[in-house]
């Protein structure tokens, strides 16, 4: 597809942002309701436990920030960059947030671009801030060291357990590296890649969306899901993520082997998406092909192997790969755009949680963010993020 395609989908964004932007006080987009409304929640909504229930708080509000970023610099307007510096005002309180591995993502997407772009060192030291947080959830065992996903760390309940999603997390513990020239922060997230290897991976390359550890031992108690269909199906943006970390881990070890092992994820991946390349939102839901999709794992996996393909040794294969997510990225642009008004947001059909039925198809603001970010690297490569590289 010609970059117009690409371009004329920025267009909508940078639209959309300003028009959304007036009605949001200081709310941030989270998903859009049945109307095509978006739904919001503060940024100081925080993470945490309500009886036995787990909230995962307001973990989209980073996004909102990226996007602003994001179409800054795709139409040269200064105004966008200036909501982007307000509204990380708004998001900065979460940097102090011990409850959950989202801190990752959220300063991953806002306070880590916003320096990248502007320079500015207040950014930057608040992503270290956040990196720091993100790197104390390290729950040392007899089998490794992992990240806990959810809760304060003195609860046994989130300290054993450990999530796909936080594979994508560990990003900004890398960018945290060469930020503050700390490898310990590269160490924190490789030692976590390594048990997400061993403990989530099944045999045919799927993956698990959680797993609970024995403590102190280590060893696997058991595998289960919490926005999947089952603790045994695939769901598929977790298969997602897993790509995007391990394309990271790649990127900040220099290990082909988990270049291998992110090539394997996304063959997995590619093959249960079929020829749609925008896959059910979970792979194993019985209701297929009657169930929702999720644009959102389209966008994350797209993003990830326009990275995969520009790191790869083999010339010859980064080109298949970069073809993969162009035609994912096609596939979006040409089926997937909201362009009606009333639906806001950038992707449609994107599926934040089935099972506790929200947002289940549905704009998702972290879908918007991946796909907005692999049309930066396609269009714009390394203004938006880095140019990845290989640590030696
Ligand atoms: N927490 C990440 C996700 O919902 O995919």
């Amino acid at each position: 597809m010609p970059t117009e395609q690409y371009r004329a989908a920025f267009d909508l964004l940078a639209r959309k942002l300003i028009e959304d932007e007036a009605r949001l006080g200081v709310e941030f987009p989270y998903v859009t309701g049945p109307s095509g409304a978006w739904k919001t929640l503060p940024a100081s909504l925080s993470a945490g436990y309500q009886g036995a229930a787990w909230s995962h708080g307001n973990w989209f509000c980073g996004f909102w920030v990226g996007l602003m970023f994001a179409a800054h610099l795709h139409t040269g307007e200064e105004r966008y960059r200036r909501i982007a510096k307000e509204r990380l005002r708004l998001v900065a309180i979460r940097a102090d947030d011990g409850n959950t591995h989202d801190i990752g993502f959220i300063f991953y997407s806002s306070a880590k671009v916003a320096h990248h772009v502007t320079g500015d060192a207040i950014h930057r030291d608040l992503a270290l801030k956040a990196a720091d947080k993100l790197r104390r959830r390290t729950v040392t065992t007899g089998r490794g060291t992992y990240i806990s996903a959810w809760g304060p760390l003195d609860d046994a309940r989130g300290r054993r357990s450990s999530a796909i999603d936080t594979m994508a997390n560990i990003p900004l513990l890398y960018w945290a590296a060469g930020a503050a020239d700390d490898g310990s922060f590269r160490l924190a997230g490789e030692a976590h890649a390594i048990m997400t290897r061993d403990a989530f991976l099944r045999p045919d390359d799927s993956t698990y969306h959680a797993v609970e550890y024995a403590l102190p031992s280590g060893e696997r108690s058991r595998g289960f899901t919490f926005q999947g269909y089952a603790d045994e199906s695939c769901w598929s943006r977790g298969q997602a993520w897993a790509i995007y970390g391990f394309v990271a881990t790649y990127a900040a070890t220099g290990k082909s082997e988990y270049l291998t092992l992110a090539e394997r994820l996304a063959t997995y991946w590619l093959r249960r998406a079929g020829a749609d390349l925008v896959p059910f939102w979970d792979f194993d839901d019985p209701a297929i092909p009657h169930a929702p999709r999720d644009s959102a794992a389209a966008a994350i996996v797209a993003s990830a192997l326009v990275d995969l393909a520009h790191l790869h040794p083999d010339a010859a294969a980064g080109k298949v790969w970069r073809a993969k997510a162009e035609a994912i990225l096609d596939a979006l642009c040409r089926d997937y755009l909201a362009t009606e008004p009333a639906h806001r947001g950038l992707l449609k059909h994107g599926c934040y949680s089935k099972p506790h039925n929200i947002g289940p198809d549905a704009a998702v603001m972290f879908g918007d963010f991946y796909f907005v970010e692999a049309l930066c690297s396609i269009l714009m490569p390394g203004r938006f993020k880095p140019l990845p590289t290989v640590s030696a």
